[in-house]
């Protein structure tokens, strides 16, 4: 299985300084970065666009991948702006696309890890059809930061490992903290999202360190 990695979700930072936040918690260990794309459409609210994936990776804080989470309807007109701008792995929705084997292609040649993501209501077989980098599961409907974690969450987590073997990372991202990455954990999940657990913690920092033990990283 993929090490176990806690993704701090910049979607609970405080943009007024994000470039500080960043530094915080990759100070403390973090190794990837989860940046959340909204359009208003596939889920309601806006989020952010390229501009501030690239700015962050233009702080060339070292050894910090960028996992770009889209949650965006016609995934393929985007997803050459977020490679240039410097992603590392984008995920798409399987609810958004009709296309998502041919989108993982372009994603793969644009030099990116390509990820699959599904809602809680979405039946995992589109992952039986498909080859990916990571698999996401998510454990809350996406939009919004701060819900509570689906109590049914470590059922689905387990049968998607099962479907996917040892050696895809398998993310979960929504309602994560320190009650719940253990159960995550132990049902299969490798890298784990975390937003207002994290960056909505008075110190995020120990925040990060105090996730990470609950997950066993
Ligand atoms: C929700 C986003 C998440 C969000 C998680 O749609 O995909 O990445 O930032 O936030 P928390 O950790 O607060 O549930
Ligand atoms: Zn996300």
């Amino acid at each position: 299985m993929p090490d176990r990695r806690i993704a701090p979700s910049i979607l609970a930072a405080d943009f007024a300084r994000l470039g500080a936040q960043v530094a915080e918690v990759v100070d403390a260990g973090a190794t990837v970065i989860h940046v959340d794309i909204m359009d208003g459409h596939f889920v309601p609210p806006l989020s952010m666009g390229p501009q501030v994936l690239s700015a962050l990776v233009d702080l060339g804080l070292q050894g910090v991948e960028y996992d770009v989470h889209l949650m965006i309807e016609a995934p393929d007109r985007h997803v050459a702006d977020f490679a240039k701008a410097g992603a590392h792995n984008i995920t798409i929705h399987a609810e958004a696309t009709p296309h998502v084997n041919y989108v993982l292609q372009q994603i793969r040649e644009l030099g990116c890890t390509a990820g699959l993501a599904v809602c809680p209501s979405t039946p995992l077989s589109i992952f039986e059809e498909v080859d990916v980098d990571v698999a996401l599961c998510m454990t809350v409907n996406p939009g919004w930061g701060g819900q509570k974690f689906i109590d049914s969450s470590p059922n689905k987590i387990a049968r998607l490992r099962s479907i996917l073997g040892d050696d895809v990372e398998l993310e979960v991202d929504g309602g994560i903290d320190v009650t719940t990455a253990g159960a995550a954990a132990d049902a299969g999940a490798t890298l784990f999202v975390a937003g207002s657990a994290l960056f909505g913690a008075p110190d995020p920092a120990q925040a990060y360190r105090d996730i990470a033990v609950a997950a066993g990283v």
